[in-house]
């Protein structure tokens, strides 16, 4: 079962929008695919069109037990015509505290997401981090095989690239390589001569780590307010543009799945 934890520090990027985008592509191929809420402002669980959870992810993080997931998984609110529906472990107002009260935990927190992950059985897992490389980040990436960095197409961004990148790192020097060579997504790419020279700024630096990217589109950001999948807009000018440029995101992500670092315990051997 395949684990992406989705990064930055930095908000507004469109970690949440890959999420989604990555979740539809695998959904409507009949994955069976799981979305891990991370972020105490719940864009994902709201997304997903789910609202009022009564538990979410922070029950999971206090057992920090193989299967404590299972209770607090359920189905999103979305519908595809084809395909299976993406299931979600929603954010609730009560993950906002929990940064801070696992900071006091003695022999350390970092791993507790991981730990709750083991028992589930999806055939994707996508965890949707919040914007800081504080402890619910580091249990996003302790839990991962791969870490996805999506960042925007500009000079302050890129900055932020090089440091959650030594994060990564520091995390996986810690973990048995887990998680393995980061991947960059591009988001937002504009049609200005500054997009795309920050574009190809992040392709020179980090060769074939940059995956394809994502352009703007208001159909993008219509989706996500109305909490619908991409596909849910119909013939909305610039919603089939962004289909394909996210299952052009998910293709890459099938393609590099048989290269991920594993430990022995974990499996990747979940088909396409
Ligand atoms: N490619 C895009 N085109 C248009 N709007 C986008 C795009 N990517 C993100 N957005 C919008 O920008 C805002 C921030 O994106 P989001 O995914 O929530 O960022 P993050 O999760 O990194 O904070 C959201 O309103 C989202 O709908
Ligand atoms: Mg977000």
């Amino acid at each position: 079962m395949p684990v992406v934890t989705i990064v930055n520090q930095k908000g507004g990027v469109g970690k949440t929008t890959v999420a989604l985008g990555l979740a539809e592509a695998a959904a409507v191929r009949g994955r069976r695919v799981l979305v891990i809420d991370l972020d105490p402002q719940g864009n994902a669980t709201s997304g997903l069109g789910v609202w009022d959870a009564p538990a979410g992810v922070e029950l999971a993080l206090d057992a920090g037990t193989p299967g404590s997931l299972q209770g607090v998984i359920r189905p999103s609110g979305w519908s595809l015509a084809t395909g299976t529906i993406p299931d979600v472990v929603p954010s609730t107002p009560a993950l906002a505290s929990r940064e801070v009260q696992l900071a006091t935990d003695p022999v350390g927190a970092q791993d507790r997401l991981e730990a709750a992950v083991a028992g589930a059985d999806h055939d994707l897992v996508l965890i949707d981090c919040p914007p800081s490389l504080g402890l619910l980040t580091v249990n996003g990436l302790f839990a991962a095989e791969r870490a996805l960095v999506v960042t925007a197409p500009s000079a302050w961004a890129a900055d932020g690239v090089e440091q959650v990148l030594r994060t990564i790192d520091r995390v996986s020097d810690r973990h048995s390589g887990r998680p393995g060579t980061p991947s960059i997504v591009v988001n937002s790419l504009g049609r200005t001569r500054d997009g795309r020279y920050w574009y190809e700024e992040m392709a020179s630096r980090y060769g074939d780590r940059v995956w394809p990217p994502i352009h703007q589109r208001a159909a993008i950001a219509e989706a996500a307010a109305q909490s619908v999948p991409l596909r849910g807009l119909g013939a909305r000018s610039g919603a089939h543009e962004a289909v394909a440029e996210f299952d052009a995101v998910y293709e890459q992500l099938v393609a590099t799945e048989g290269t991920w670092v594993t430990t022995p315990n974990a499996s990747t051997s979940a088909g396409a």
